[in-house]
Formats: structure tokens, C-alpha cells, sequence
């Protein structure tokens, strides 16, 4: 059974993984309508991961004698300045988002709540894997530059690399 206090902290995580996926799909139309198509195919399939995060502690609420509420969100930006600064948002999201895991993970063991401690370390090292993937694409953003060409290529390995730079077992 789950704490009243845990319980909150859990549901504000589900806010926090949909209103991820709400500004990756944001993130995604845009790029799309940019003409970034394998951009935009990487940012719509992080978004449907982000839907599976919420969903994975919306129904462990649930199953622990809690009540996974389902939240309003914000509307997410509409517009980006480019492709680097788009994926420099999703680094600094990721980022919030790693720290407000941690400090859940910190609030289940001060309760001593091992059972949602277990299940939170599935979203640290998700978190670990998310942060290095939104650097390494940084990193070639960066070193693309004002590239054309090398922006070409890197729209269209992008489609397929969020997939392929997880380890099997992290694959959703
Ligand atoms: Fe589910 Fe990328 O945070």
C-alpha cells in the first residue's frame, strides 16, 4: 500500500512524463513541418515513450492500492529557433526529469517504501540512457555546425537512432 505522500509524488511523475510526451509530439509537428522528416520521426517515437513512462507508474500507483490520476497539461511551445536548440530543450528536460527522479527515489527510501524504490531504479537508468542519447545528438549537432550537407545526413540517420543506441533490454 502506498503512502499518501508517495502516492503524490508518484502522480506528479505521471504529470511530468506526459507533459514529455506532450512537447516531444509538439517538438515532432514542427520538425515535420520544417522539413526535418527523420527529426521528426525520432521525436514522435520519443513521445509515444514518454506516453509508456506515464503509463508504467500511472497503473503501479493503481496496482499499489493508490489512484493514478490523469492530469491537465500545459501547452507545450510551438516554435523552435532550429534543430540544435530544439534538441538542447529536450537535453535540459531530461535533465529535470532525472532529478525529479532522484528525488522520489529519495522520498521512498526516507519512507521507507522499498517496493516503489525497486520499481523507480527501471526510471534511473532510463534517465541515464535518455541524457546520454540527447548529448550525443548534441554533439553532432555541434560539430555539423551550419553544415548543410552534414545536416542532411544527420536528418536522416536520426530516424532510426533512438532505437538503435538503446541495449536490447532498454528497447520498449
Ligand atoms: Fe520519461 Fe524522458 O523521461
Amino acid at each position: 500500500m502506498l503512502s499518501p505522500k508517495i502516492e503524490k509524488a508518484l502522480n506528479e511523475q505521471v504529470l511530468l512524463e506526459a507533459e514529455s510526451s506532450q512537447i516531444y509530439l509538439a517538438m515532432a509537428s514542427w520538425a515535420e513541418v520544417e522539413g526535418f522528416s527523420g527529426v521528426a520521426a525520432f521525436l514522435f517515437q520519443h513521445s509515444d515513450e514518454e506516453r509508456l513512462h506515464m503509463l508504467k507508474l500511472l497503473k503501479f500507483v493503481n496496482e499499489r492500492g493508490g489512484h493514478g490520476t490523469v492530469p491537465a497539461l500545459k501547452a507545450p511551445s510551438l516554435k523552435y529557433k532550429g534543430v540544435k536548440e530544439l534538441f538542447q530543450q529536450v537535453l535540459d528536460h531530461e535533465i529535470l526529469v532525472s532529478t525529479e527522479i532522484n528525488k522520489l527515489v529519495d522520498i521512498c527510501l526516507k519512507e521507507k517504501d522499498y517496493t516503489t524504490h525497486n520499481f523507480l531504479q527501471w526510471y534511473v537508468s532510463e534517465q541515464i540512457e535518455e541524457e546520454a542519447l540527447a548529448r550525443l545528438i548534441l554533439d553532432k549537432l555541434k560539430m555539423i555546425g551550419a553544415d548543410k550537407s552534414g545536416m542532411y545526413f544527420f536528418d536522416r540517420d536520426i530516424a532510426t537512432m533512438g532505437a538503435a543506441e538503446k541495449a536490447p533490454a532498454e528497447k520498449k
